[in-house]
């Protein structure tokens, strides 16, 4: 039965570009993007066994043979159903925002199998036939009405620039649609590790959906009874979100089972769907030659992308032997193509038989494994032969599996055989398939045990995984026989202890001498190899090494002397929460009043649209970007003549193609001193450099074509990819020295002179900015230029340097923004540079170009957060009050001088204290990696980060508590700052004294030095770090706005000139046009922001945008009130409508615009701040918890509290994965970035926020010199993360100092598990028993 919908014939009459007669007489299908004219329009009519048909959201769809085999769910959700909601950005699993839910056909059951959550990227097309996918449009809408999930995220705040908000959704419609177990808070929070928001730090999003708990505690129950009068209560529907009779399954109409055989000719491949063995032998006898895909969960390209290309691709998903499973057959059973979510929840089962009991073990380690859509994809038979094709691949289920004993049966034309998991990976694949896993019983005595280390608590690929079993004897601890010892992410080749095990045979794991006799066998055997991209050898092999230990703890119990008892058990993370408070003024609502974004429910239902969300336009063509694959090496030739050969290709641009200038900078010192070529031309500065763009009609054609482009070159030279590289070169070139702050003709004098002095050197790293919407624009040329639909933050820029590019006047430019999907500062200069090579493209082709730049590409050819070394020399005295402050500050510019911040960051080291002498000497260090940009708070992170360290650093010289060191270093009112300006009212006394209070502090002080006593292998630490920050309001910054009221119904329209990204500047302007004339907010809509209505609007950035705009507002209102009094003089209060009416009557311009500038004479002031950190570190291998974390901001009277507690939350989390857990490595060779994927990039997930998050805003606070008597928030709190590093480095000191050495030593960031290991300097040799 096929379903005609009008929307989808629209769409797909639009994308075919045929008419809608010839559409609608026949059944739908789906052709991508046609745009090509010389492309012909595909047969719409339906030829059988030449397509597959699936229903989106209850609405059938025909996929016909026109597609690539590798086209993803994805793809034809976006561009052939035309469902913008779902979004995309990794393709590779790692993210989450393309989570859709389905219902797929299970043919061992013979049943449709509840919705569960997928990974839509990683699905092929052509594997979806006759599923049920629901996407976030068929949830609800502004028309329908929305979900309740979507209006509990809405209401909950759980949004900021939305990007990953229909994935949120989706995964939580899914969980609550899968039936069976009752829902939790803690399967919620369980269910939500591979969604990555980079915006809201997760708590929002956490509570919100906890709220549909069945245990969802008192507050969170009142908090959605505050927010929904109409709350039903649980157990609601998940389909119309209330309390209602219908049945969820039904009310989606299940399709019949799928085909049970297809075979589909596409173009340059075919796909098969069998649905027994003896078919697919018979596929693979016939396809020997070739090079055969199976697709199970097809999640493997998330990890292996460049493992094809295949001609054949067999969907194994109807085999229903493959599904099979039986827990009671000796050993049991189970079909290679269950879910590692079947697995789980199986083998839990299968622990409640004693013989089993170790199945529970299993169970756990295979929940570490990806995240929950890829768990539901994706099968144990797929992992293991990743393992198999890959063998260095760290796989999980193969750790889980050998540690257990399992077998495996493979199947062939030839027969069956079954071979150890071991024997497996050594076995010949060909034409064979893996079909069942066996697993043993196992005798009560066995102690098995299997460990994971990640370099982020979820969702990410072991450092070293590990695996323990032997029978041992449960009073001498003597092991019984031979055990198994397993390792993953040593080296390709290696994986069982085989020496240890046999070494430990008959021995007692409680006798000191056979563990350390162990434990040095071990370490002899364990030879990790060296890869760049990898954690160090030393490390992978202690940390190897201590995870045997760590097993040997957990066996001998209380054997063990106290202290070192903790070490045997892993980090054990309880239920998150959190707590606001803040206090508003009802006097003034809607200004201050807490309301969700007015956005928020248009995020949550999809409806929200981004740039690549805009349908395509007629001939469009897309473009992918063209790299070099060196850094610091001359082109000799671009040769892109195989490209253009290459299916669908149109076209390739460079830098020959520029009509104007090969630049997307415009000079204007301090921050912009370079031009920066769109394309390069005769040099690569490093590997990853914009070299032009391949045009073709897909964008999937484009991408493919980009790697035939030739490109040739000469000179290469060892690249410089860090500040100490390019110190260890005697090359002044290297550097940009700016004048010392305060200079000081004899520094190392006037230290001298101190009683005390230090000399210290720091460093910190770099940082990608991750928004989830990756570098994207649209161009179209139109009658009077180009219109530009661009992901920017500062569009009058952009506007100038597209001019230039193309050598055309500024009014041939139309750009228009309605949001963007994350920024962070990386959408500021970096988006002029997709947006004038898209446009050089269009202007050459003549036609609509897209470029929306994947995600490797992305992390490779764009700038991030600047890495910095310090070198510092200061004076103190006795008490640890500061004399002097000096040293140099370099700073990593990457590759152009271009936005480099040593200077603002030496100016901003002074935080909120004081020093008679600063002396700082920044310098500008060029390196091979893109020219680095401004990431969210920039230069002010760095700035604090260095005096608190030097504060950090002076406490452990004095041995006196860092806290005390800081206090008595405050800055005081009248006292001159670094630039010798008189600071102003100094909060920090009043926000201590509240927090010391609020917090416990000296109470926890003394749990933790208890703690650090009892424990030898697990410490914690607390550190507090206080804040100014001064907000400046810098003449450049300039707003328009232009409200509008219309005469007909009196609703209101603003345009302002600042761009929404997520940090809720739309809901700021809007409560306060709602305040200034007097309307409720729902007559206000915000419209995009454009350079007509908003033209010369300089950059949103700095955090002051909100504010500036909501200044803007104000004016602006104020202005067309006056206007309107005349009348309410001449008639007296009239009702809104009836005085905008008479208003225009009497030919009053309902119009009325502000452009905000200097000369409003706005006065800066400083924010105050305090955060406090609590961890605790597992010292065995490097991995920690965040506690507690309490952020104390004066934030004024908060224009808008929801939104300014998301800014703080958002911040301080991405600052805590700047310190703690986001690296950035570079090949040494070539200079390639190696964290160019979601699979080695980890920012922040749900479980690596702090288990307990306490916002408070300070009361009673006005700022008298603030917009509506506000503070900025955007920023700030991420400066004051660094408490959270100075936390683990409390605790890693208390390890040092119990290895005996008490010298002082400072953390660089980021603290990944690696680094802590070293610093704590965890050694094998003290892995004892006693
Ligand atoms: C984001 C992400 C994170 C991940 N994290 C981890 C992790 O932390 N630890 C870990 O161990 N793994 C991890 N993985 C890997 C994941 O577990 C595997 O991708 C998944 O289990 C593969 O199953 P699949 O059904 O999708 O296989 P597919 O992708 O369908 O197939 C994978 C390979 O196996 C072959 N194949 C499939 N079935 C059979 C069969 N029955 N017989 C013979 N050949 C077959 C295919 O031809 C293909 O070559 C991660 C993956 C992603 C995408
Ligand atoms: S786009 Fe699918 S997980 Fe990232
Ligand atoms: S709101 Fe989650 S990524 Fe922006």
């Amino acid at each position: 039965m096929t379903y005609h919908c009008l929307h989808v014939l629209a769409s797909v009459k639009m994308v075919a570009g045929v008419s809608e007669g010839e559409v609608s007489t026949s059944v739908l299908c789906f052709i991508l993007h046609p745009t090509d004219s010389k492309m012909k329009p595909k047969s719409f009519m339906k030829v059988p066994g030449s397509s597959i048909s699936l229903k989106i959201n209850g609405k059938e769809y025909l996929v016909d043979n026109s597609l690539d085999a590798d086209t993803s769910l994805n793809d034809f959700i976006r561009d052939g159903a035309g469902l913008k909601g779902t979004k995309v950005m990794c393709r590779e699993g790692g993210c989450g925002c393309c989570v859709v839910g389905v219902r797929t056909f299970n043919p061992h059951s013979n049943t449709y199998q509840p919705l569960r959550a997928l990974s839509s990227c990683l699905v092929p097309i052509y594997a979806c036939d006759k599923w049920d996918v629901v996407t976030v449009e068929g949830l609800g809408s502004c028309k329908t009405g929305y979900h309740a999930v979507q209006q509990r995220l809405a209401d909950f705040n759980g949004t900021q620039c939305g990007y990953c908000s229909s994935g949120m959704v989706m995964n939580m419609y899914s969980l609550m649609s899968g039936g069976g177990e009752k829902l939790t808070m803690q399967k919620v929070e369980d269910s939500f590790d591979g969604n990555i928001c980079r915006c809201t730090g997760y708590r929002p999003i956490l509570d919100a959906f906890k709220s549909f708990a069945e245990d969802a505690t008192p507050e969170l129950q009142q908090k959605v009874a505050d927010i929904e009068e109409a709350w039903k209560g649980m157990g609601m529907c998940p389909r119309t979100g209330e309390v209602c009779d219908c049945k969820d399954d039904e009310a989606r109409g299940s399709s019949s089972g799928p085909e049970p055989y297809v075979h589909l000719v596409l173009s340059g491949s075919e796909w098969y769907r069998i649905t027994d063995l003896s078919g697919l032998y018979n596929i693979l006898d016939s396809h020997r030659s070739e090079k055969v895909r199976l697709v199970l969960g097809n999640t493997g390209v998330g990890v292996y992308k460049n493992d094809g290309p295949y001609v054949t691709y067999v969907d194994l998903s109807g085999i229903g032997d493959l599904f099979s499973y039986s827990l009671k057959a000796r050993p049991m059973e189970f079909g290679a193509g269950l879910s590692l979510t079947k697995m789980i929840q199986l083998l839990d089962e299968a622990s409640q038989d004693n013989a089993y009991s170790y199945a529970a073990v299993l169970a756990k380690h295979i929940r570490k494994i990806a995240n929950v859509p890829v768990r539901n994809g994706g099968s144990w038979g797929g992992n293991m032969m990743m393992k198999h094709d890959h063998p260095e691949f760290p796989s999980d289920v193969f750790i889980a599996l050998e540690t257990a004993g399992a077998s495996v049966k493979i199947g062939s034309s030839q027969g069956e055989r079954t071979l150890t998991v071991k024997e497996f990976l050594k076995a010949d694949m060909e034409q064979s398939v893996l079909l069942t896993l066996y697993l043993p019983p196992k005798s009560p005595d066995t102690a098995m045990r299997t460990f994971k280390v990640m370099p982020r608590s979820q969702n990410a690929h072991a450092y070293v995984n590990a695996g323990f079993a032997a029978r041992i004897h449960p009073e001498t601890f003597v092991v019984l026989a031979p055990p198994t010892f397993v390792f993953g992410g040593i080296r390709a080749d290696f994986d069982h202890a085989t020496q240890t095990e046999s070494f430990v045979v008959n021995k007692s794991l409680a006798d000191e001498g056979v563990l350390q006799a162990a434990l040095n066998i071990l370490g002899g055997e364990i030879q990790p190899d060296s890869q760049p991209a990898d954690a160090s050898p030393t490390y992978r092999r202690t940390l190897a090494q201590a995870l045997f230990y760590k097993w040997v703890l957990g066996i001998v119990g209380e054997v063990a002397g106290g202290r070192m008892r903790s070490g045997g058990s892993g980090l054990e993370r309880p239920l998150s929460s959190g707590k606001q408070s803040y206090t508003t003024d009802k006097d003034t609502y809607p200004i201050s009043e807490p309301i969700p974004k007015v956005e928020a429910r248009a995020q949550t239902s999809g409806e929200a649209q981004y740039v690549n969300d805009i349908p395509h336009f007629p001939e469009e063509l897309q473009a992918a970007v063209v790299t070099t694959s060196v850094g610091n090496a001359n082109i000799k030739n671009i040769d892109p003549t195989d490209a253009l050969a290459m299916p669908g290709v149109v076209g390739f641009v460079d830098h020959r193609d520029v009509r104007g200038e090969n630049t997307f900078c415009k000079l204007s010192p301090p921050f912009n001193l370079e031009l920066e070529p769109i394309f390069t031309k005769n040099r690569s500065q490093y590997a990853g450099q914009p070299i032009g763009l391949i045009l073709a009609r897909t964008r999937r054609e484009a991408e493919e074509a980009v790697n035939k482009v030739r490109v040739e070159y000469t000179d290469a030279k060892k690249p410089i990819l860090s500040i100490r590289d390019a110190l260890a070169r005697p090359d002044e070139t290297l550097m940009k020295h700016f004048d010392p702050l305060m200079p000081c003709e004899s520094y190392d004098e006037v230290v001298g002179k101190a009683k005390y002095t230090l000399e210290g050197e720091i460093e910190f790293g770099s940082q990608h900015h991750f928004y989830l919407e990756t570098q994207v624009c649209i161009c179209v040329p139109v009658e009077d230029g180009l219109d530009i639909y661009p992901a920017s933050q500062s569009i009058d820029d952009l506007q100038d340097v597209v001019a230039q590019t193309l050598g055309i006047p500024n009014n041939r430019i139309n750009i228009r923004v309605r949001r963007l999907g994350g920024a962070f500062g990386g959408k500021i200069s970096r988006a002029n540079m997709p947006a004038a090579a898209c446009a050089i493209a269009a202007d050459k082709f003549n036609c609509p170009v897209r470029l929306v730049m994947n995600f490797n590409t992305n992390l490779e050819a764009v700038g991030k957060r600047l890495p910095y070394l310090i070198k510092y020399k200061v004076g103190f005295d006795e008490k640890g009050k500061l004399s002097s402050v000096g040293g140099t500050i370099y700073s990593d510019v990457g590759c152009s001088y271009n936005e480099s911040m040593a200077s603002f960051a030496a100016i901003m080291s002074q935080n909120c204290y004081y020093s008679p002498v600063w002396h700082w000497k920044p310098v500008s260090v060029l390196t091979n990696t893109p020219s680095n940009t401004w990431t969210r708070a920039p230069g002010t992170t760095e700035g604090i980060a260095i005096i608190e360290h030097i504060m950090e650093h002076i406490a452990e010289k004095l041995g006196k508590d860092p806290l005390a060191v800081r206090e008595i270093n405050f800055i005081h009112e009248g006292e001159k700052d670094m630039m010798g300006k008189p600071v102003g009212p100094n909060q920090l006394p009043v926000l201590i004294q509240q927090f010391k209070e609020s917090s416990q502090f000296p109470q926890r002080q003394d749990d933790i030095k208890n703690f650090n006593q009892e424990n030898r292998w697990r410490k914690r630490g607390l550190s507090v770090v206080p804040m100014k920050y001064p907000v400046g309001y810098p003449p450049f910054f300039k707003y328009g706005i232009l409200v509008s009221v219309y005469h007909q119904d009196g609703t209101v329209a603003v345009e302002h000139g600042g761009i929404e990204m997520g940090q809720g500047i739309n809901t700021k302007v809007a409560q306060v046009c709602a305040r200034e004339l007097g309307i409720p907010l729902w007559k206000i809509q915000v419209k995009p922001t454009t350079n007509l209505a908003s033209a010369n609007s300089s950059v949103t950035g700095g955090s002051m945008g909100s504010e500036l705009c909501a200044h803007a507002a104000a004016l602006a209102c104020k202005e067309l009130m006056g206007r309107l009094e005349p009348i309410r003089t001449k008639k007296g209060q009239l009702p809104w409508v009836d005085l905008i009416k008479t208003a225009f009557q009497e030919n009053i311009d309902l119009t009325s615009k502000h452009f905000y500038t200097k000369m409003d004479e706005l006065k800066g002031y400083d924010i105050w701040g305090l955060a406090c950190a609590e961890v605790e570190v597992d010292i065995l291998t490097g991995e920690k918890q965040v506690l507690r974390v309490d952020v104390m901001e004066d934030v004024g009277v908060s224009m808008s509290p929801l939104v300014d507690v998301g800014q703080v939350e958002g911040a301080f989390i991405m600052g805590m994965g700047y310190w703690l857990q986001e690296k950035m490595k570079y090949h040494p060779d070539t200079g390639k970035n190696l964290s160019n994927s979601t699979w080695e990039y980890k920012p922040p997930t749900t479980k690596d926020i702090p288990i307990d998050f306490r916002i408070t805003f300070l009361q009673d606070a006005p700022n008298p010199h603030g917009v509506q008597r506000s503070k900025a928030t955007a920023e700030p709190p991420l400066c004051m993360s660094v408490c959270s590093l100075f936390a683990v480095r409390h605790a890693v000191s208390a390890a040092r100092n119990d290895a005996g050495n008490t010298q002082p030593y400072l953390l660089a960031g980021p603290a990944t598990n690696d680094e802590i290991q070293a610093e704590a300097l965890t050694h094998p040799k003290d892995f004892k028993l006693r």
